[in-house]
């Protein structure tokens, strides 16, 4: 991850204000298949961002129930989680170029229904296209765990964007978090805890749920030492 240039000091306690950006974008190289995999199938698989709720029945062709995952990045454990889970449908959201192409990729060779695929803020997508009580699931695996202290400002998972999603979860809908980052864990565990419509599966961390495979990112974890951390809590 490239350093970013410091926020003054006022800004940096509040976190998650407007500008800061819980991603930085790379340039990362896309290659010719991947390019040629989006303009194949971004008309039917891609959904472009919309200031305006849309309709997630609509935008799959079925009322079956709907998962958002947020910074999939190059979408194997996503690609795998949808053919383990027909019944559900995956709205999968990264602002990573080569990581959109690699998932639309990996839709067409495997012929998958259930994952539409946006290149987008997510928490601009939360705030503006997403209906209350419209998702059964969230999953966001290893996020940026912006590990220096001066950038913790920058994570994905504090009370401010938690607070955001949760309307859009409905009553018995679950929100699944892993992390490699072991402060960052203890963070998401006391964010989550401190919501009362949210109630954890577990004592604390959770096991890996059985749908969830090892994920990119969590491979490299795994090669530098780090250990896993899963988080299942379900909305009451
Ligand atoms: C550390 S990577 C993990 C990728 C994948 N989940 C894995 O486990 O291999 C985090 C991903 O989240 C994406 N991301 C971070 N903030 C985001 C945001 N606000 N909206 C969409 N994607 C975001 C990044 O682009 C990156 O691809």
């Amino acid at each position: 991850m490239t350093d970013i240039p410091q926020q003054p000091d006022n800004a940096a306690d509040s976190g998650q204000r407007r500008g800061i950006k819980s991603f930085v974008l790379r340039q990362g190289h896309m290659t010719a298949a991947q390019q040629r995999a989006i303009d194949e199938n971004w008309p039917q698989f891609g959904l472009d961002f919309q200031a305006a709720p849309v309709d997630l029945n609509a935008a799959f062709g079925r009322d079956n129930p709907k998962v958002l995952e947020i910074g999939f990045g190059m979408g194997t454990a996503t690609a795998e989680i949808a053919q383990r889970l027909p019944e559900k449908d995956f709205l999968a959201i990264d602002v990573h170029g080569p990581g959109v192409g690699n998932l639309l990729k990996l839709i067409a060779e495997n012929q998958i229904t259930n994952i539409r695929v946006m290149r987008h803020d997510a928490v601009e997508v939360v705030e503006s296209m997403l209906g209350e009580s419209s998702l059964d699931g969230i999953h966001i695996f290893f996020p940026d765990p912006w590990h220096k202290k001066r950038h913790n400002k920058r994570r994905l998972i504090q009370a401010p964007f938690v607070a955001k999603l949760l309307p859009k979860l409905k009553s018995g809908g679950y929100i699944h978090l892993a992390t490699d980052w072991q402060e960052y864990a203890e963070q998401m565990l006391e964010v989550l805890s401190s919501f009362a419509e949210l109630q954890n599966t577990a004592a604390d961390y959770a096991p890996t749920p059985s749908y969830r495979p090892e994920t990119k990112f969590e491979a490299r974890g795994k090669r530098l030492g780090h250990g896993v951390w899963d988080l299942v809590f379900e909305k009451r």
